[in-house]
Protein backbone atom coordinates (compact mmCIF):
# COMPACT_ATOMS: atom_id res chain seq x y z
CA UNK A 1 0.00 0.00 0.00
CA UNK A 2 1.48 2.94 -1.20
CA UNK A 3 0.50 6.05 2.06
CA UNK A 4 -0.93 9.41 0.58
CA UNK A 5 1.61 12.46 1.86
CA UNK A 6 -0.09 15.42 -0.03
CA UNK A 7 -2.14 17.77 1.39
CA UNK A 8 -5.34 18.37 -0.38
CA UNK A 9 -6.74 21.53 -1.62
CA UNK A 10 -10.95 21.84 -1.62
CA UNK A 11 -13.64 23.55 -0.47
CA UNK A 12 -15.70 23.36 3.27
CA UNK A 13 -17.96 25.39 4.85
CA UNK A 14 -16.56 26.96 7.51
CA UNK A 15 -18.17 28.25 10.60
CA UNK A 16 -15.85 30.99 11.99
CA UNK A 17 -17.93 31.74 15.35
CA UNK A 18 -21.00 30.70 16.39
CA UNK A 19 -23.98 32.36 15.63
CA UNK A 20 -22.85 33.55 11.83
CA UNK A 21 -23.47 32.31 8.13
CA UNK A 22 -21.26 29.67 6.99
CA UNK A 23 -18.20 30.33 4.85
CA UNK A 24 -16.97 28.34 1.79
CA UNK A 25 -13.94 28.55 2.02
CA UNK A 26 -10.81 27.16 0.46
CA UNK A 27 -9.12 25.06 3.13
CA UNK A 28 -5.89 22.69 3.18
CA UNK A 29 -7.13 19.05 4.05
CA UNK A 30 -3.38 17.33 5.86
CA UNK A 31 -2.58 13.89 4.79
CA UNK A 32 -4.43 11.08 7.50
CA UNK A 33 -1.28 10.26 10.22
CA UNK A 34 -1.50 6.38 11.27
CA UNK A 35 -4.97 5.23 12.41
CA UNK A 36 -6.51 7.95 10.43
CA UNK A 37 -8.77 7.84 6.76
CA UNK A 38 -9.14 10.46 4.31
CA UNK A 39 -12.30 10.29 2.64
CA UNK A 40 -13.66 12.44 -0.61
CA UNK A 41 -17.51 12.94 0.65
CA UNK A 42 -20.36 12.33 -1.92
CA UNK A 43 -23.24 13.12 0.57
CA UNK A 44 -24.02 14.24 3.42
CA UNK A 45 -26.77 15.66 5.92
CA UNK A 46 -28.11 18.25 8.53
CA UNK A 47 -28.66 16.93 11.55
CA UNK A 48 -30.09 18.95 14.43
CA UNK A 49 -27.10 18.62 16.20
CA UNK A 50 -25.18 20.66 13.83
CA UNK A 51 -27.58 23.27 14.40
CA UNK A 52 -27.32 23.06 18.40
CA UNK A 53 -22.99 23.04 17.26
CA UNK A 54 -23.37 26.31 15.13
CA UNK A 55 -26.05 28.43 17.66
CA UNK A 56 -23.54 27.56 20.50
CA UNK A 57 -25.98 25.38 21.93
CA UNK A 58 -22.91 22.63 23.03
CA UNK A 59 -19.86 23.45 23.79
CA UNK A 60 -17.51 23.60 20.65
CA UNK A 61 -14.29 25.17 19.79
CA UNK A 62 -14.39 27.77 16.76
CA UNK A 63 -13.63 28.00 14.08
CA UNK A 64 -14.98 24.69 12.92
CA UNK A 65 -15.99 22.61 9.96
CA UNK A 66 -19.57 21.42 11.21
CA UNK A 67 -21.42 17.69 9.97
CA UNK A 68 -21.41 14.50 11.05
CA UNK A 69 -23.84 12.62 8.90
CA UNK A 70 -21.36 11.76 5.93
CA UNK A 71 -21.34 9.39 3.04
CA UNK A 72 -18.03 8.83 1.16
CA UNK A 73 -15.13 7.30 -0.84
CA UNK A 74 -12.06 6.68 0.82
CA UNK A 75 -9.06 8.50 -0.63
CA UNK A 76 -5.92 7.37 1.49
CA UNK A 77 -5.40 5.69 4.49
CA UNK A 78 -2.64 5.76 6.96
CA UNK A 79 -0.34 4.12 8.53
CA UNK A 80 -1.90 0.92 10.94
CA UNK A 81 -5.23 1.04 9.02
CA UNK A 82 -6.86 -1.98 8.29
CA UNK A 83 -10.59 -2.24 7.91
CA UNK A 84 -10.84 0.29 4.72
CA UNK A 85 -8.51 0.74 1.65
CA UNK A 86 -8.66 3.92 -0.80
CA UNK A 87 -11.92 3.27 -2.65
CA UNK A 88 -14.14 1.52 -0.28
CA UNK A 89 -17.55 2.96 0.26
CA UNK A 90 -18.44 4.44 3.99
CA UNK A 91 -20.04 6.00 6.23
CA UNK A 92 -18.31 8.27 8.86
CA UNK A 93 -19.75 7.61 12.74
CA UNK A 94 -20.27 10.64 14.90
CA UNK A 95 -20.50 7.37 17.98
CA UNK A 96 -16.92 5.69 16.78
CA UNK A 97 -16.23 2.17 18.05
CA UNK A 98 -12.81 1.34 19.25
CA UNK A 99 -13.19 -1.82 20.03
CA UNK A 100 -10.97 -1.05 22.80
CA UNK A 101 -12.68 1.14 25.46
CA UNK A 102 -15.16 -0.20 28.23
CA UNK A 103 -18.07 0.71 26.54
CA UNK A 104 -17.15 -1.16 23.58
CA UNK A 105 -15.82 -4.04 25.38
CA UNK A 106 -19.13 -3.91 27.21
CA UNK A 107 -21.93 -6.11 25.90
CA UNK A 108 -24.40 -3.00 25.50
CA UNK A 109 -22.04 -0.40 25.70
CA UNK A 110 -22.40 1.78 22.44
CA UNK A 111 -21.02 5.39 23.82
CA UNK A 112 -17.47 4.76 22.79
CA UNK A 113 -15.06 6.48 25.03
CA UNK A 114 -13.28 7.53 21.90
CA UNK A 115 -16.26 10.06 20.86
CA UNK A 116 -15.41 13.74 20.51
CA UNK A 117 -18.73 14.75 21.40
CA UNK A 118 -18.97 15.05 25.37
CA UNK A 119 -16.98 16.87 26.11
CA UNK A 120 -15.66 18.09 22.69
CA UNK A 121 -11.81 18.72 22.00
CA UNK A 122 -12.20 19.36 18.30
CA UNK A 123 -9.07 17.76 17.47
CA UNK A 124 -7.72 14.49 15.95
CA UNK A 125 -6.53 11.94 18.96
CA UNK A 126 -3.44 13.47 18.89
CA UNK A 127 -4.20 17.00 20.11
CA UNK A 128 -3.85 18.71 16.84
CA UNK A 129 -5.95 19.19 13.34
CA UNK A 130 -5.96 18.43 10.07
CA UNK A 131 -7.45 21.45 8.47
CA UNK A 132 -6.08 24.79 7.49
CA UNK A 133 -7.53 27.95 5.84
CA UNK A 134 -6.18 31.26 5.76
CA UNK A 135 -3.07 29.93 7.25
CA UNK A 136 -5.31 29.62 10.56
CA UNK A 137 -5.81 26.21 12.07
CA UNK A 138 -9.13 24.93 11.80
CA UNK A 139 -11.28 22.86 14.45
CA UNK A 140 -12.81 19.50 13.71
CA UNK A 141 -16.66 18.99 15.22
CA UNK A 142 -17.33 15.52 16.49
CA UNK A 143 -14.32 13.97 14.24
CA UNK A 144 -16.38 14.11 11.80
CA UNK A 145 -16.53 17.50 9.78
CA UNK A 146 -18.51 16.55 6.59
CA UNK A 147 -19.18 20.01 5.62
CA UNK A 148 -15.88 19.62 3.31
CA UNK A 149 -14.94 17.96 0.29
CA UNK A 150 -12.90 15.80 1.67
CA UNK A 151 -12.44 15.42 5.60
CA UNK A 152 -10.24 12.94 7.51
CA UNK A 153 -11.28 10.84 10.49
CA UNK A 154 -10.01 7.94 12.62
CA UNK A 155 -10.81 4.52 11.14
CA UNK A 156 -12.89 3.49 14.51
CA UNK A 157 -15.17 6.38 13.28
CA UNK A 158 -15.33 5.05 9.93
CA UNK A 159 -17.81 1.87 8.78
CA UNK A 160 -17.39 -0.05 4.99
CA UNK A 161 -20.82 -0.56 3.24
CA UNK A 162 -21.89 -2.30 1.08
CA UNK A 163 -20.27 -1.41 -2.68
CA UNK A 164 -24.10 -1.22 -3.94
CA UNK A 165 -24.98 1.43 -1.75
CA UNK A 166 -26.46 4.81 -3.55
CA UNK A 167 -24.40 7.48 -2.17
CA UNK A 168 -26.64 10.10 -2.51
CA UNK A 169 -28.60 9.06 -0.21
CA UNK A 170 -26.65 6.38 2.41
CA UNK A 171 -25.41 9.15 4.69
CA UNK A 172 -28.99 9.08 6.53
CA UNK A 173 -27.72 5.67 8.14
CA UNK A 174 -25.01 7.45 9.48
CA UNK A 175 -27.11 9.34 12.12
CA UNK A 176 -30.59 9.99 11.33
CA UNK A 177 -31.96 6.55 10.60
CA UNK A 178 -30.16 4.33 14.07
CA UNK A 179 -30.96 7.37 16.12
CA UNK A 180 -34.55 7.26 15.37
CA UNK A 181 -35.22 3.96 13.77
CA UNK A 182 -33.19 1.78 16.17
CA UNK A 183 -34.25 3.98 18.98
CA UNK A 184 -37.61 2.21 19.25
CA UNK A 185 -37.38 -0.59 16.99
CA UNK A 186 -33.91 -2.07 19.35
CA UNK A 187 -33.80 0.23 22.60
CA UNK A 188 -37.15 0.61 23.45
CA UNK A 189 -38.04 -2.25 22.19
CA UNK A 190 -41.89 -1.04 21.00
CA UNK A 191 -44.39 -4.06 21.37
CA UNK A 192 -47.23 -4.59 18.50
CA UNK A 193 -50.09 -2.82 19.41
CA UNK A 194 -48.97 -0.55 21.44
CA UNK A 195 -49.45 3.10 22.03
CA UNK A 196 -46.54 6.03 21.37
CA UNK A 197 -45.83 9.60 21.98
CA UNK A 198 -43.22 11.24 20.00
CA UNK A 199 -42.06 14.83 20.75
CA UNK A 200 -40.74 16.72 17.50
CA UNK A 201 -41.15 15.51 13.77
CA UNK A 202 -38.18 16.62 12.37
CA UNK A 203 -35.64 14.09 10.83
CA UNK A 204 -34.90 12.16 14.27
CA UNK A 205 -38.59 12.30 15.33
CA UNK A 206 -39.73 10.85 12.07
CA UNK A 207 -37.10 7.99 11.73
CA UNK A 208 -38.49 7.48 15.50
CA UNK A 209 -42.00 6.93 14.09
CA UNK A 210 -41.06 4.77 11.02
CA UNK A 211 -39.50 2.46 13.95
CA UNK A 212 -43.18 2.49 15.79
CA UNK A 213 -45.04 1.56 12.84
CA UNK A 214 -42.42 -1.34 11.74
CA UNK A 215 -42.78 -2.21 15.46
CA UNK A 216 -46.91 -2.52 15.11
CA UNK A 217 -47.52 0.56 17.25
CA UNK A 218 -51.04 0.50 16.75
CA UNK A 219 -51.64 4.57 17.75
CA UNK A 220 -48.57 6.88 17.36
CA UNK A 221 -49.27 10.38 18.43
CA UNK A 222 -46.96 13.23 16.78
CA UNK A 223 -46.13 16.24 18.74
CA UNK A 224 -44.36 19.80 17.16
CA UNK A 225 -44.89 23.43 17.33
CA UNK A 226 -44.53 23.31 13.60
CA UNK A 227 -47.98 21.96 11.82
CA UNK A 228 -45.95 22.06 8.59
CA UNK A 229 -44.47 18.84 9.74
CA UNK A 230 -47.87 16.76 9.84
CA UNK A 231 -48.69 15.59 6.82
CA UNK A 232 -45.57 13.74 6.27
CA UNK A 233 -45.82 12.51 10.05
CA UNK A 234 -49.14 11.06 8.90
CA UNK A 235 -47.84 9.83 5.81
CA UNK A 236 -45.24 7.99 8.01
CA UNK A 237 -47.26 6.31 10.42
CA UNK A 238 -48.48 9.39 13.16
CA UNK A 239 -52.24 8.51 14.06
CA UNK A 240 -52.88 12.15 15.88
CA UNK A 241 -50.91 15.47 15.81
CA UNK A 242 -50.79 17.75 18.70
CA UNK A 243 -49.60 21.20 18.51
CA UNK A 244 -48.67 22.07 22.21
CA UNK A 245 -48.91 26.16 21.17
CA UNK A 246 -52.44 25.14 20.31
CA UNK A 247 -53.91 23.43 23.73
CA UNK A 248 -55.04 24.85 26.47
CA UNK A 249 -53.62 22.38 28.57
CA UNK A 250 -50.14 21.12 29.18
CA UNK A 251 -49.48 18.74 26.40
CA UNK A 252 -48.56 15.64 28.30
CA UNK A 253 -52.50 16.20 29.87
CA UNK A 254 -54.02 15.94 26.62
CA UNK A 255 -51.68 12.66 25.98
CA UNK A 256 -52.98 11.07 29.86
CA UNK A 257 -56.84 12.07 28.27
CA UNK A 258 -56.41 10.80 25.65
CA UNK A 259 -55.02 7.58 26.01
CA UNK A 260 -56.51 7.17 29.29
CA UNK A 261 -53.65 5.50 30.89
CA UNK A 262 -50.77 6.50 29.72
CA UNK A 263 -48.87 5.56 26.48
CA UNK A 264 -46.67 2.80 26.73
CA UNK A 265 -43.27 4.92 24.87
CA UNK A 266 -42.76 7.98 25.03
CA UNK A 267 -39.75 9.39 22.45
CA UNK A 268 -38.19 12.85 23.01
CA UNK A 269 -36.26 13.97 19.57
CA UNK A 270 -36.06 18.12 20.54
CA UNK A 271 -33.06 18.21 23.23
CA UNK A 272 -35.24 20.58 25.64
CA UNK A 273 -35.91 19.82 28.96
CA UNK A 274 -39.49 20.69 29.18
CA UNK A 275 -40.61 18.53 26.20
CA UNK A 276 -38.62 15.47 28.37
CA UNK A 277 -40.52 16.11 31.00
CA UNK A 278 -43.32 16.32 29.06
CA UNK A 279 -42.20 12.97 27.48
CA UNK A 280 -42.06 11.25 31.51
CA UNK A 281 -45.39 12.38 32.08
CA UNK A 282 -47.13 10.68 29.17
CA UNK A 283 -46.07 7.63 29.84
CA UNK A 284 -47.89 5.12 31.94
CA UNK A 285 -46.59 5.63 35.44
CA UNK A 286 -46.56 1.34 35.81
CA UNK A 287 -44.96 0.15 32.89
CA UNK A 288 -44.30 3.29 30.53
CA UNK A 289 -40.78 3.52 28.76
CA UNK A 290 -39.74 7.08 28.10
CA UNK A 291 -36.71 7.45 25.53
CA UNK A 292 -34.77 10.55 25.46
CA UNK A 293 -32.71 10.95 22.63
CA UNK A 294 -32.95 14.99 22.15
CA UNK A 295 -29.70 16.77 23.46
CA UNK A 296 -29.90 19.10 26.01
CA UNK A 297 -27.58 22.32 26.60
CA UNK A 298 -25.14 21.99 28.95
CA UNK A 299 -25.72 23.00 32.37
CA UNK A 300 -29.60 22.31 32.01
CA UNK A 301 -31.09 19.85 34.97
CA UNK A 302 -34.12 17.40 34.21
CA UNK A 303 -35.77 18.01 37.49
CA UNK A 304 -38.44 14.92 37.58
CA UNK A 305 -41.00 14.97 40.88
CA UNK A 306 -38.93 12.26 42.65
CA UNK A 307 -42.13 10.15 44.04
CA UNK A 308 -43.11 9.67 40.36
CA UNK A 309 -40.43 7.35 39.71
CA UNK A 310 -41.24 4.56 42.49
CA UNK A 311 -44.69 3.56 40.62
CA UNK A 312 -41.80 1.29 37.70
CA UNK A 313 -41.55 3.89 34.65
CA UNK A 314 -38.21 3.74 33.20
CA UNK A 315 -36.36 6.35 31.90
CA UNK A 316 -33.13 6.10 29.13
CA UNK A 317 -31.04 8.23 27.57
CA UNK A 318 -29.65 6.58 24.03
CA UNK A 319 -27.80 7.23 21.58
CA UNK A 320 -27.49 6.10 17.84
CA UNK A 321 -29.89 3.17 18.88
CA UNK A 322 -27.98 1.64 21.36
CA UNK A 323 -25.59 -0.40 18.35
CA UNK A 324 -22.27 -0.63 18.42
CA UNK A 325 -21.85 1.58 15.26
CA UNK A 326 -18.95 -0.15 13.21
CA UNK A 327 -20.46 -3.37 13.98
CA UNK A 328 -23.85 -2.59 13.09
CA UNK A 329 -24.83 0.42 10.44
CA UNK A 330 -23.41 -1.67 7.90
CA UNK A 331 -26.28 -4.28 8.34
CA UNK A 332 -28.46 -1.36 8.77
CA UNK A 333 -26.86 -0.62 4.91
CA UNK A 334 -27.42 -4.13 3.72
CA UNK A 335 -31.34 -4.19 5.38
CA UNK A 336 -31.72 -1.05 2.97
CA UNK A 337 -30.42 -2.61 -0.21
CA UNK A 338 -32.83 -5.72 0.45
CA UNK A 339 -36.15 -3.47 0.72
CA UNK A 340 -36.12 -4.31 4.63
CA UNK A 341 -36.18 -0.67 6.07
CA UNK A 342 -36.99 2.28 3.86
CA UNK A 343 -35.49 5.72 3.83
CA UNK A 344 -36.31 7.53 1.23
CA UNK A 345 -39.19 9.33 2.89
CA UNK A 346 -36.78 10.93 5.19
CA UNK A 347 -35.06 12.20 2.32
CA UNK A 348 -37.19 14.73 1.58
CA UNK A 349 -34.84 17.83 -0.10
CA UNK A 350 -31.15 17.64 -1.82
CA UNK A 351 -28.91 20.34 -3.19
CA UNK A 352 -25.49 20.82 -4.27
CA UNK A 353 -23.20 21.46 -1.48
CA UNK A 354 -21.91 25.11 -3.10
CA UNK A 355 -26.13 25.71 -1.69
CA UNK A 356 -25.59 24.83 1.81
CA UNK A 357 -27.14 28.26 3.13
CA UNK A 358 -30.17 27.56 1.05
CA UNK A 359 -30.22 24.20 2.45
CA UNK A 360 -30.28 26.00 6.30
CA UNK A 361 -32.67 28.36 5.39
CA UNK A 362 -35.05 25.22 4.56
CA UNK A 363 -34.04 24.14 7.82
CA UNK A 364 -34.78 27.15 9.50
CA UNK A 365 -38.12 27.61 8.15
CA UNK A 366 -39.06 24.12 9.20
CA UNK A 367 -39.63 22.92 5.43
CA UNK A 368 -37.76 19.63 5.64
CA UNK A 369 -37.15 16.97 7.19
CA UNK A 370 -33.95 16.27 5.94
CA UNK A 371 -31.91 18.36 3.14
CA UNK A 372 -28.77 16.02 1.44
CA UNK A 373 -25.88 17.84 0.00
CA UNK A 374 -24.45 16.49 -2.43
CA UNK A 375 -21.01 16.59 -3.82
N1 LIG B 1 -29.07 10.81 20.78
C1 LIG B 1 -28.57 10.79 19.57
O1 LIG B 1 -27.92 9.85 19.17
C2 LIG B 1 -28.85 11.94 18.64
C3 LIG B 1 -28.45 11.86 17.30
C4 LIG B 1 -28.82 12.88 16.43
C5 LIG B 1 -29.55 13.96 16.89
N2 LIG B 1 -29.87 14.03 18.21
C6 LIG B 1 -30.65 15.15 18.73
O2 LIG B 1 -32.02 14.93 18.38
C7 LIG B 1 -32.70 16.19 18.35
C8 LIG B 1 -33.53 16.32 17.08
O3 LIG B 1 -32.68 16.34 15.93
P1 LIG B 1 -33.33 16.50 14.47
O4 LIG B 1 -32.24 16.29 13.50
O5 LIG B 1 -34.56 15.71 14.35
O6 LIG B 1 -33.71 18.07 14.49
P2 LIG B 1 -34.89 18.78 13.68
O7 LIG B 1 -34.60 20.23 13.81
O8 LIG B 1 -35.02 18.18 12.33
O9 LIG B 1 -36.23 18.43 14.49
C9 LIG B 1 -36.64 19.04 15.68
C10 LIG B 1 -38.16 19.19 15.65
O10 LIG B 1 -38.59 19.63 16.94
C11 LIG B 1 -39.61 20.62 16.75
N3 LIG B 1 -39.67 21.44 17.96
C12 LIG B 1 -38.80 22.41 18.34
N4 LIG B 1 -39.18 22.92 19.54
C13 LIG B 1 -40.29 22.26 19.91
C14 LIG B 1 -41.15 22.32 21.06
N5 LIG B 1 -40.93 23.18 22.06
N6 LIG B 1 -42.20 21.46 21.12
C15 LIG B 1 -42.46 20.60 20.11
N7 LIG B 1 -41.68 20.49 19.00
C16 LIG B 1 -40.62 21.31 18.91
C17 LIG B 1 -39.20 21.36 15.50
O11 LIG B 1 -40.29 22.02 14.91
C18 LIG B 1 -38.66 20.22 14.63
O12 LIG B 1 -39.67 19.63 13.84
C19 LIG B 1 -31.61 17.25 18.52
O13 LIG B 1 -31.55 17.63 19.88
C20 LIG B 1 -30.36 16.50 18.15
O14 LIG B 1 -29.19 17.06 18.73
C21 LIG B 1 -29.54 13.04 19.07
ZN1 LIG C 1 -26.93 13.61 13.89
ZN1 LIG D 1 -14.52 2.47 22.28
Amino acid sequence: IVLCQQTITCRAAIAWKTNSPLAIEEVQVDPPKAGEVRIKLKSTGICGSDDHVLKGLVPMHFPLIPGHEGAGIVESIGTGVSSVKPGDKVLILVIPQCRECNSCLHLKGNFCEKQDVLPASGLMMDGTSRFTCKGKRIYHSFRTSTFSEYTVVPEFSVAKIDDAAPMDKICLISCEVPTGYWAAVHSAKVTPGSICVVFGLGGIGSAVVMGCKASGASRIIGVDINEEKFPRARALGVTDCLNPRNLKKPVQQVVKEMTVVGVDFAFEAIGLVDTMLAAWDSCNQSYGVCLIIGWAPPNTKLCLEAETIISGRTMKGVCLGDYKTRDCIPQLVTCYLQNKINIDPLATHQLPFDQIHKAFELYHAGKVIRCILLF
